[in-house]
């Protein structure tokens, strides 16, 4: 399973590849490396034609970009394009200075190690330009927070201001370079860009007091003049017209149509102000420029004793006034030399000449060293503050090879300095290539260079080199001159090969080379120096008085610049061509210790023409650039080379056997590496320490894979993360629910005990109560009575007896049994109460009746309990069934109640249906319409009935009573009730007689029947054999 998995994954890392390869390959020979016949300089040329006939200004050798000035915008440096380049593999897209940007800056964030571009090539070739697109580049597509944006301002705008102060328009190039700058962009760790650091070096001063037909003087003193206020320049006492100015009309081209001095003017003071200049720098720093104009129109004239003079002193006025020192101080320091004569100080009267050298020098001093003021204060607002470790990227726009009509001492440093670059090229790229090819045991055919060290050592060897012979010759008591200077060469350097003088020249060359000439023979061309002015540039001597004065000056520019050490310091300063060799040899080892990236500009034709291409200018520039080797280097050797552990901890990810941990060799896991990514024979070399890999697209492929892994392997070091950070984050929780059950529990028990203490005591004091409990109230029984009173009280409540038939009661507790007592009787009382209301006055009246049958037959006669339950009836024959004729008869008598009977006969005891009719005053016998015999209640003797079960009744009447016909027997079903209607109707005490065994009654005058009443099986009556009526009853149960 996980084999297969590996395999997918392979193929697709080689899909990836692959397809990025294809689509890299259609941008053709981008890379002077894919030439066919990279040897030729023709083939070279075409290529680089051809691409700028399309406007592709840009191909590179390898990671080397060469740029051809097209002199027209291009179109090509917009924000777009900057995103597309941005994060790109090197050789991904067309070439663009934006790459090699990008590459620097990728490699430094990767990498964490510093990085510098080098920009070369000769005036006008682009090189500030590319400078500006780069820093442009790093600015937008870098990340930035709010709290930086600023230091990116700062950077971006150090250039106008600078540019202002020390670029010129020349023959070569309208906005040219007159100084050496070489800058830090430093980022932190996370690819901010957050401050910067500016080294400038050698501006050439000898400008500011004299330009060449067609030249200018720094831009700032066009600019102030255009675009300055009226009140600024009144305040500075100027008049906004360059020709009054002598120190701007010597080139006699003041105004250039390709420069808009007002525009410009207006970007220099919006940047003054984004890099922390204050109104007094400002005041102070114009205050300079414009003495340097009032200078230059300062005129003298000799007076008849030689002495010199100021004739106008409106300009001297001016200067006094804006550099803030005392006017005669001036005047006397500009027309006197002082003289140190042991102890005494002597006044000497200068010449014309020499008080405009004095003039000439004081101007040039003070420019100068403004200028380094400026390049100081623009560092000040670069600076970071926060010193944690930076990686720099640093980028070196130096003055190009420069030959004129006339080179004098500046052009000579310029070259100089232009040697130094190309021997550290040479040192990094061409012989450390082979040295280390060698070195790592490669197989190596060796590639023919010109090393200039040689020419390098012409200038600058100790004691033998021209610069040591210069200041030899400064300082040389005696009376030196340019001249003696130039017969020192002859005699020291003289068989140099690369040194010629007309002297030394043969024949042919002799011709063009002057007496005060001398010629080097740079790796760029030939150079022919005029020794005029060496000495005393070299020296570059400003009068101690003079700058005496100037170190007494108000101006807090001139006064920073002019310190009054320097004046005690007795010690000969040292020589510009020394500072400056100085300078530059610290400037190599800066770039040294850095990653070198390089752009090699080159100028398609001298007359800044756009799409013109001098094939013999540009076959030169290829040829002193060292192209041609560069490349040859290239296609022999290998594009990349590196480390074996740096190579694998690289890329160890791309191969299961490496990832995570190479134990083995570093060299034996780069093997197994490049096996398993598939490497063919070709396409690299194994050394002894490092790997060497021959094509950018090998690398470019690897390198392809590489982020695809990453973001893989990210993806899963992620997810281990955020794993590992939720894991922690569950043990927290759990932790701390762990926590809150415990405490939880805690709570619970502790609840719980608390519980069952007070459980304890009540219990402890229950028995206590119980024990105790038929003492009199007192503590100690207190609660158990209460409780034992509530209790029972509360039981009671569901033992309460629910009607008043139920006699059941709780039992209560000893202590209770009075209360009980009471209660129940209340209770019972209370049931009675509610019986009573809920009693109807029918029921009422129901009861009564019953009440009467009780005391009538309770306890004497069988079947009365069985009664109880049997509702007594209002009658039980409704009047309709009575006869009319009866109920006619009966008239106004109410009838109380009926009911249905038998009547026996008195003689046979026949039985017969009859009716029973009570009335208020009289009973009624009824036989259908007949009232068979009446008996008024007067009349009524007595009832009689047994004390058996029978529903047999007899109606006694008194025998005296004639009326009557005597005593009735009757049946009733309901005799109970019967009787007790006839009792309550009668009102008669003792009426009702319960009889036992038998009973006599009334026949006629003197004629008694006996009635016998038993018990037996069932129920009967008959007329026995003696003639009477037996009556027998069913024995009840109860
Ligand atoms: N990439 C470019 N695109 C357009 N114009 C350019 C470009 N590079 C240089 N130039 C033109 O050439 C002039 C000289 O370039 P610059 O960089 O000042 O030369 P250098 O610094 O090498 O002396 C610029 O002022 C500009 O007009
Ligand atoms: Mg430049």
């Amino acid at each position: 399973m996980d084999s297969k998995k590996e395999e997918v994954r392979q193929k697709h890392i080689r899909l990836h590849m692959e397809g990025a390869l294809t689509a890299r390959d259609k941008v053709g020979v981008q890379d002077f490396v894919l030439l066919d016949s990279y040897t030729s300089e023709s083939a070279f040329v075409d290529n680089l034609r051809k691409r700028y006939r399309e406007n592709l200004i840009y191909t590179y050798i390898g990671t080397l970009l060469v740029s051809v000035n097209p002199y027209q915008e291009l179109g090509i440096y917009t924000i777009k394009q900057m995103e597309l380049y941005q994060g790109v593999n090197f050789f991904e897209l067309p070439p663009h200075v934006y790459a090699v940007a990008d590459n620097a800056y990728r490699m430094m964030c990767s990498e964490l190690n510093n990085h510098f571009i080098l920009i070369s090539g000769e005036s006008g070739a682009g090189k500030t330009e590319a400078s500006k697109k780069i820093l442009q580049y790093l600015a937008v597509t870098c990340p930035m927070t709010e709290s930086l944006q600023i230091a990116r301002d700062r950077l971006l705008l150090s250039n106008p201001v600078l540019e202002a102060f020390g670029n010129a328009k020349t023959l070569r190039n309208d906005n040219s370079s007159r100084f050496g700058k070489y800058m830090d962009i430093q980022f932190d760790f996370k690819g901010i860009p957050v401050g910067g650091h500016i080294i400038s070096y050698l501006i050439e001063k000898s400008r500011v007091v004299f330009q060449n037909h067609g030249e200018r003087n720094f831009h700032i003193f066009y600019q102030l003049l255009e675009g300055g206020e009226d009140d600024l320049l009144s305040y500075l006492g100027l008049v906004r017209n360059p020709q009054v100015y002598l120190y701007l009309k010597q080139g006699r081209c003041a105004r250039v149509t390709s420069i808009n001095d007002k525009d410009d003017w207006k970007t220099v003071v919006k940047a003054f102000s984004i890099i922390d200049f204050n109104e007094t720098d400002l005041e102070n720093l114009f205050g300079i420029v414009a003495s340097v104009l009032h200078l230059g129109n300062v005129h003298f004239v000799e007076d008849g004793d030689g002495c010199v003079t100021i004739p106008d002193s409106s300009q001297i006025r001016w200067i006094a006034k804006l550099l803030g020192i005392h006017l005669s101080a001036l005047q006397e320091a500009l027309t006197y030399r002082k003289i140190e004569a042991k102890s005494e100080e002597v006044l000497c009267p200068l010449n014309i000449d020499l008080s405009v050298y004095s003039r000439d020098a004081m101007a040039k001093a003070i420019y100068g060293r403004t200028f380094t003021w400026l390049v100081n204060k623009i560092n000040r607002s670069l600076a970071n503050m926060d010193f944690t470790r930076k990686t720099v990227i640093g980028l070196l726009d130096i003055y190009g090879f420069e030959v004129f009509d006339k080179n004098g001492f500046e052009q000579f440093c310029i070259n100089y300095c232009n040697e130094k670059l190309q021997q550290l090229l040479i040192e990094m790229t061409l012989k450390a290539e082979q040295i280390e090819y060698e070195l790592e045991g490669i197989e190596w055919e060796p590639i023919q260079y010109f090393n200039n060290k040689v020419i390098c050592d012409l200038v600058e060897e100790k004691h033998r080199g021209i610069i040591s012979i210069l200041d030899e010759e400064c300082l040389r008591p005696g009376s030196p001159t340019d001249l003696s200077f130039l017969e020192k060469l002859e005699e020291k350097v003289g068989k140099h090969a690369h040194f010629q003088t007309r002297k030394l020249a043969g024949p042919k060359a002799r011709k063009k080379i002057s007496w005060m000439e001398f010629r080097l023979l740079h790796y760029a061309g030939e150079v022919t120096y005029c020794a005029r002015g060496f000495l005393e540039k070299n020296n570059d001597l400003l009068y101690r008085h003079l700058k005496k004065v100037l170190c007494g000056s108000k101006n807090g520019i001139i006064k920073e610049c002019f310190l009054v050490e320097e004046l005690e310091n007795r010690k000969r300063p040292t020589t510009v061509g020394t500072q400056f060799k100085n300078s530059v040899a610290n400037l190599i080892d800066i770039l040294m210790s850095k990653e070198p990236s390089y752009i090699r500009c080159i100028k398609p034709n001298e007359g800044k023409e756009p799409s013109k291409f001098d094939d013999f200018l540009i076959r030169h520039q290829i040829r002193y650039l060292g192209l041609m080797e560069h490349l040859r280097v290239r296609r022999a050797g290998f594009a990349y080379r590196r480390r074996y552990e740096h190579f694998l901890q690289r890329y160890k990810s791309l191969c299961p056997d490496t990832w995570p941990h190479w134990h083995g060799s570093p060299l034996e896991g780069v093997e197994k590496l490049i096996k398993y990514i598939g490497y063919k024979p070709e396409e690299y070399k194994l050394g002894r320490t490092k790997i060497f890999i021959r094509f950018p697209r090998t690398l470019f492929a690897t390198e392809d894979a590489f982020e695809f892994s990453k973001h893989q392997l990210v993806a899963k070091i992620q997810s281990t993360y955020k794993g590992c950070v939720e894991r922690r984050a569950y043990l927290k929780k759990r932790q701390a629910a762990i926590t809150l059950e415990a405490f939880w529990r805690g709570a619970l028990a502790r609840k719980e005990i608390k519980r069952r203490k007070w459980a304890t005591q009540i219990i402890r004091k229950f028995i206590r109560g119980f024990i105790n409990r038929n003492q009199t109230l007192c503590s100690e029984n207190e609660d158990y009575i209460i409780f034992v009173r509530k209790n029972y009280i509360l039981n009671l409540r569901h033992h309460v007896p629910k009607n008043v038939l139920d006699k059941s009661w709780l039992k209560p507790p000893a202590i209770l049994e009075n209360t009980s007592e009471m209660l129940k009787k209340i209770c019972m009382r209370n049931l009675v109460r509610q019986y009573c209301r809920k009693v109807t006055a029918q029921r009422k009246a129901q009861m009564q009746q019953k009440v009467i049958t009780s005391d009538l037959f309770r306890g004497k006669k069988a079947g009365y309990p069985e009664s109880l339950s049997q509702p007594f009836a209002e009658s039980r024959i409704d009047e309709v069934d009575i006869n009319p004729k009866v109920l006619q008869l009966i008239g106004s008598e109410k009838i109380q109640y009926g009911t249905p009977v038998v009547k026996y006969d008195r003689n046979g005891f026949k039985a017969r249906q009859r009716q029973l009719i009570l009335t208020q005053k009289a009973l009624y016998v009824v036989e259908l319409a007949k009232i068979k015999q009446r008996i008024e209640y007067k009349a009524l003797k007595g009832v009689s009935t047994s004390n058996l079960s029978d529903g047999l009744f007899v109606i006694h009447v008194s025998p005296e009573d004639t009326k009557q016909k005597g005593d009735i027997i009757l049946l009733c079903e309901h005799v109970f009730e019967t009787v007790t209607k006839l009792f309550m109707v009668v009102k008669k005490e003792d009426l009702v007689q319960v009889v036992r065994g038998s009973l006599q009654f009334y026949i006629s005058s003197g004629k008694e029947g006996t009635i016998i009443f038993n018990t037996g099986q069932e129920e009967q009556i008959y007329k026995d054999k003696d003639g009477q009526l037996t009556v027998v009853s069913v024995q009840m149960k109860s």
